[in-house]
């Protein structure tokens, strides 16, 4: 028998005082029962890889329940709905309501316009993310937005100016989970007391085999192209964008900034795959402090995949593996005690590394939801924004041949166009 009057109280102590002044985003029929009191309620943009591992670890590890689903194509949309009311009804949750699955390309509008949703998670493909960044804000839903935020300056200025309009009034999370993983955070706090002293250099990589895609025999060369958008510079921004922003990201957070400039190279040599993007980059960015960070990538064959930041300092050094080496060498000695798991070795393209990302994900899906419950709302979109514009600064010069400075790179008004009608799509 559950106690009405204790349950309300936990549900105002559940929901803290801040959150209370957003209490008309969480339905009446919430405060009913205990199970549905204590939930947040997700809906998920875009039904994909991310989206359903995403998606299940908000339901498995942070305690939300799915809602809404919303897509494109109605082939991903009915596959995520059995996906979730299998998982869900396993956990004893009712089914999605039918009225909650939206299909088409207004889809985007439908669920962002949603009673039946908190927070909404944005994975589509990259070149729409400040579009459905802006109608999930104005419609006053906390987000979580995949990487990148954008594809090019004009969509990531615009995603600063959303997260500006966001602030204090919904909690905006980026999809950068390696800044959760335990071993990582603890890294890099050390790096940032000093562990490494003065740092004079590094090294990022992503070297990772190439992203099979379905064929869809049925589809279009238009719908193709769209399903297979990781291929398309246009849709995903290049590898250097889409996929390596991960390790340039976790450049600026344990440098505490952006490149300043950079100079590179790199091309598409061997993948022939049906898009354009480029099968390698080989670029070098200067931080603060004439900090030079060699980065390199590759997406093409299947190597072995492995994916670090290495840093150089007077004191020591330090390299943090997508695997399970993390550690300090030199005179503050350290090292995160993950040991070898063979599993370790695996990629992932929906972002599920086995290693010392284990508890990447779940760390962050936790802590967006304890934002939302608790009123101490985060604000990511500027991060977000940064590290987008740090990878594009990479992507400039390697395109161009010639150094490019931040400064430079902000006064770009090249906009990423696909030209694809999606309206005439689904
Ligand atoms: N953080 C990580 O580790 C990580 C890992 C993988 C992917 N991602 C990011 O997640 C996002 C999605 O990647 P994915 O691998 O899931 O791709 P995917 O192709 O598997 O899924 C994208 C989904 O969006 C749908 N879609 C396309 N255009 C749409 C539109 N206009 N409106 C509604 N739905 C639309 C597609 O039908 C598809 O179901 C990308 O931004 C990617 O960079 C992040």
């Amino acid at each position: 028998m559950i106690d009405q009057s204790k349950s309300k109280l936990d549900r105002r102590e559940f929901l803290g005082a801040a959150a209370a002044a957003s209490f008309m985003i969480i339905q009446p029929q919430l405060v009913r029962g205990t199970a549905a009191n204590s939930q947040v309620r997700l809906g998920i943009l875009g039904c994909g890889g991310r989206g359903t591992a995403v998606g299940s670890g908000f339901v498995q590890d942070a305690g939300a329940r799915v809602t809404a689903l919303a897509d494109l194509f109605s082939d991903q949309l009915e596959a995520a709905h059995k996906h979730f009311d299998e998982i869900q009804q396993a956990k004893g949750y009712a089914a999605i309501d039918s009225s909650q699955l939206f299909k088409g390309p207004h889809a985007y509008k439908e669920i962002a316009a949603s009673k039946e949703v908190d927070f909404i998670l944005i994975t589509t493909p990259p070149y729409f993310h400040p579009q459905h960044l802006e109608t999930v804000v104005e419609a006053g839903k906390h987000v979580y937005c995949e990487k990148p935020v954008a594809v090019d300056v004009p969509g990531a200025h615009h995603v600063i100016r959303i997260g500006e309009r966001a602030q204090g009034k919904l909690s905006l999370d980026v999809g950068f989970q390696i800044r959760m993983a335990p071993p990582m955070v603890e890294l890099t706090r050390r790096i940032h007391e000093g562990a490494l002293g003065k740092i004079a250099c590094g090294l990022a990589y992503y070297y990772c085999g190439h992203l099979d895609r379905p064929d869809w025999p049925n589809a279009s060369p238009e719908e193709k192209r769209l399903r297979n958008w990781v291929w398309d510079r246009k849709l995903s921004g290049d590898i250097i964008v889409e996929q390596n922003i991960h390790v340039i990201d976790m450049c600026n957070w344990m440098l505490q900034g952006h490149p300043e400039k950079a100079m590179g190279t790199g091309g598409r040599k061997v993948r022939t795959d049906a898009g354009d993007c480029w099968d390698n980059f080989n670029v070098i960015f200067v931080y603060p402090g004439e900090v030079q960070i060699s980065f390199g990538s590759s997406q093409f064959n299947d190597p072995t995949f492995d994916a670090a930041v290495c840093l150089f300092g007077s004191e020591g050094s330090s390299e943090a593996h997508y695997d399970w080496r993390v550690n300090i060498a030199g005179k503050n000695k350290w090292d995160a005690g993950l040991g070898p798991a063979k599993e370790a070795e695996q990629f992932s393209a929906a972002g599920k590394f086995k290693g010392s990302l284990d508890q990447a994900d779940p760390e962050k899906q936790k802590a967006f939801v304890a934002s939302i419950t608790s009123g101490q709302f985060h604000n990511q979109a500027a991060l977000g924004a940064e590290s987008a514009m740090s990878a594009m600064l990479g992507r400039m010069a390697a395109y161009s041949g010639q150094p490019a400075t931040w400064d430079e790179l902000q006064k770009s008004k090249e906009v990423y166009e696909p030209k694809i009608d999606i309206t005439k799509l689904a």
